[in-house]
């Protein structure tokens, strides 16, 4: 059965069929049969509503932002600045000036790591990591780590992938200048208790970068509530464009902290003997940005607002539980990570099978996963896999498409088990 024909209202009232009409890309076929798009947590789809956001301003808006007096220059301008007031809305930042434009999660945790550890960071200092981050948390505080002589410790997890709160509340010591911590595990689908996390942090003064990468497509984020100091995104995990991401800050951090990148617009005055570095959210805005990505994740934060993202965590809560029943069935299937908690993400290993052998299997039959270390190679190392195969799902995916790669993975035993 294709997977459209299953289709039907969930219990709270998506109307999944009109959703995925919403997005073109899921009426491609892929080797002759309709694609199974369960590659999510790399890059999600975009709906028509942002690819038309995007043509419009290519059409009828583009220029140059914050420098010319002309009319399409202050139309751009004024559309980019409505950009980051949605954002301000959609995870309740306190002001506009805390929501900083970037070009994607890498690079908003790599401008804290320059920013924020480079000024703050000194010799014998600790960086507190955990087991469950993605390479792009990992690397740039290896880098302040080594330039600064201070220690990376790393909070383990236990055997369904959950982080050991009593470890982590061990770590956290009179050296320890920063935790980084991702919201939801991209390997396994964790999530983290980042609330708790945040709170035992500031008990001891030290402030908390969350990568929010796997959280932000799949529940409502609310920055005052939850206090961190620093919350990093893409925009083409969520729907929007790739090349856009934020880091969300306090507004009492980013005035400290030192610019990452030097160039236009980041400055007031520049002469050979000194510069003087704008404003916040400006000092961090470096050269021209990404204004027309900027602009379609703003639609991207329309369209998800529209169908509400209590909604969208209830139905996608109950579709992940409705993938680990149904691979429960596959014989020889392990999932790695079985957390209570988790969000978008099932991972797992077939007996028997490399999962790329497994991934390419599937691809005949038009179904989309991740096979490979998903960039969390300690993660691999924990649960002694060199690989897992991943399928992330995202609003548009069905119960159907869930049963697709179920019958995928009964061939892919026949071939190879
Ligand atoms: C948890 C997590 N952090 C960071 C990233 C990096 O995101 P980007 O490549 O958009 O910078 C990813 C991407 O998969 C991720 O899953």
């Amino acid at each position: 059965m294709n997977a459209p024909d299953k289709l039907k209202r969930t219990a709270n009232g998506l109307d999944l069929e009109r959703i995925r009409a919403d997005f073109p890309i899921l009426k491609l076929k892929v080797n002759g049969k309709p694609l199974v798009f369960l590659d999510n947590a790399a890059s999600s789809q975009m709906p028509q509503p942002v690819i038309d956001r995007w043509v419009r301003y290519q059409t009828t808006q583009h220029s140059n932002i914050h420098r010319a007096v002309h009319h399409l220059s202050e139309v751009a301008t004024a559309e980019y600045e409505v950009a980051r007031k949605k954002l301000q809305a959609f995870i309740n930042a306190k002001e506009d000036r805390e929501v900083i434009f970037t070009t994607g999660t890498t690079d908003a945790i790599n401008l804290v790591a320059h920013g924020y550890g480079r000024k703050f960071i000194g010799r014998d200092d600790e960086i507190v990591l955990t087991t469950l981050e993605h390479h792009s948390n990992i690397v740039p505080w290896q880098m302040v780590a080594e330039e600064k002589g201070a220690k990376i410790r790393v909070v383990p997890v236990n055997d369904r992938g959950e982080l050991i709160h009593e470890e982590y509340l061990k770590l956290l010591g009179p050296r320890t200048k920063i935790v980084c911590v991702g919201h939801v595990s991209n390997a396994l689908g964790t999530i983290n208790p980042i609330r708790e996390m945040i709170q035992a942090a500031h008990a001891k003064g030290i402030p908390v970068l969350v990568d929010g990468a796997q959280a932000v497509p799949h529940m409502k984020l609310d920055m005052q509530a939850l206090d961190c100091d620093f919350y990093a995104f893409s925009g083409h995990k969520m729907f929007g464009p790739t090349g856009i991401g934020i880091l969300y800050g306090k507004a009492a951090w980013l005035e400290k902290m030192n610019p990452f990148k030097g160039g236009g617009d980041m400055i007031l005055s520049v002469t050979f003997e000194k510069t003087t570095y704008n404003a916040i959210p400006y000092k961090f805005e470096a050269g021209t940005p990404n204004i027309a990505g900027t602009i379609a994740l703003a639609a991207a934060l329309d369209y998800l607002s529209g169908i509400g993202m209590e909604r969208i965590a209830a139905y996608e809560h109950e579709l992940v539980a409705y993938a680990h029943e149904a691979l429960a069935t596959v014989p020889g299937l392990r999932f790695i990570g079985t957390a209570q908690e988790k969000a978008g993400v099932v991972s797992f290993v077939l007996e028997g099978v490399h999962p790329h052998d497994m991934g390419t299997v599937l691809d005949y039959e038009g179904i989309a996963i991740r096979t490979g270390h998903h960039c969390a190679q300690p993660v691999m190392e924990r649960f002694g896999v060199p690989a897992t195969a991943r399928a992330s799902l995202a609003l548009y995916n069905t119960r159907a498409e869930v049963d697709a790669l179920v019958q995928g993975l009964h061939k892919v035993r026949e071939m190879f088990a």
